[in-house]
């Protein structure tokens, strides 16, 4: 608006000086000339100054009618995404392409620990690969080891109940699967404070009247290398590769120095593989499963059968 109010004072000025030959407006947003002239000067004068407005009006004019394309040369909406040679490096191509995929996920965990010796090798090995795990702790083992659990807990990873004294709940007596399973409780929370330590019965073990007693979740498993067994670490790794998919739970035990010698070497070879190691729970947030107490589940996605 500003540019119109200039020339029309312009004209204004012109005006008085040459009797009111003409008077011309030009809007600046459409670029039109309008307005009269009189007699043959007049017309002489309006050609020059039609001239002289459109050189100093129309061009910006135009150039703001027109909206200027962008370049979408760059941009392929249909192709996939690329992840810059800066972030992968020079990766082999089917490194690449596992990388690229949805992420695989898996919940290793960890029972009948914590032990000294074994578990805090675990959890340092477990820091250094960025991978969260779960651990089922034994009661009678949770006194003398509280910093270890603290560090479980400080460093991200699930910490559930293994029972008091790795007792069969398919045969104890119902007073006695409460008292082994709130006794643990009560020691956890001493330990590392409030929370919800998801159960996995001994064995994985129990009948449908004692899961009736269990107020949380519990946990079986879908793939079990039987580490106790073998004490061999090249063989555990071999039977969990051989076995493994993702969304499943592993069963080891941190108790076992091959075991925990396995775990890490599992860990370093799957996340080659594009897997990420998560804890069951969040393996369950992953899948959108809700678990529900006193339900023992394989995988989020299986339930098992209680007798
Ligand atoms: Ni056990």
């Amino acid at each position: 608006m500003g540019s119109r109010l200039e020339l029309k004072a312009l004209f204004d000025t012109f005006s008085l000086e040459k009797k009111y030959v003409c008077r011309l407006r030009i809007s600046r947003f459409t670029g039109h000339t309008t307005g009269k002239c009189v007699g043959k000067e007049g017309k002489i004068v309006k050609k020059i100054m039609c001239i002289f407005l459109s050189l100093i009006t129309l061009a910006p004019a135009a150039a703001c009618a027109r909206p200027v394309e962008p370049d979408l040369s760059a941009y392929d909406a249909s192709g996939r995404a690329e992840i810059p040679v800066e972030i992968l490096g020079e990766l082999d191509e089917e490194l690449r392409e596992d990388l690229l995929e949805a992420p695989k996920y898996v919940a290793l965990t960890f029972d009948d620990g914590p032990r000294a010796d074994t578990t805090g090798r675990l959890l340092d090995g477990l820091l250094e690969r960025g991978a969260a795990a779960t651990f089922f702790v034994i009661g009678e083992q949770v006194p003398c080891n509280e910093d270890l659990l603290r560090r479980m807990r400080a460093e991200g990873h699930q910490i559930g109940n293994h029972t008091y004294s790795h007792v069969r709940l398919l045969k104890a007596e119902k007073d006695a699967v409460v008292e082994e399973i709130h006794k643990t409780e009560t020691l956890l929370k001493e330990a590392v404070g409030e929370g919800d330590f998801w159960l996995r019965p001994p064995y994985g073990l129990i009948g449908g009247e004692r899961s009736q007693l269990i107020r949380t979740p519990m946990i079986y498993w879908s793939v079990d290398p039987q580490d106790w067994k073998l004490l061999d670490k090249d063989k555990v790794v071999a039977a969990v590769l051989e076995d493994v998919e993702p969304g499943d739970i592993i069963l080891l035990h941190d108790f076992y120095s091959t075991s925990v010698d396995a775990a890490l070497e599992i860990i370093d070879r799957l996340q080659k593989d594009g897997y990420a190691f998560v804890t069951v729970e969040e393996l369950f947030r992953i899948q959108g499963v809700e678990p529900q107490a006193g339900k023992l589940y394989a995988r989020p996605d299986r339930v098992r059968e209680l007798n």
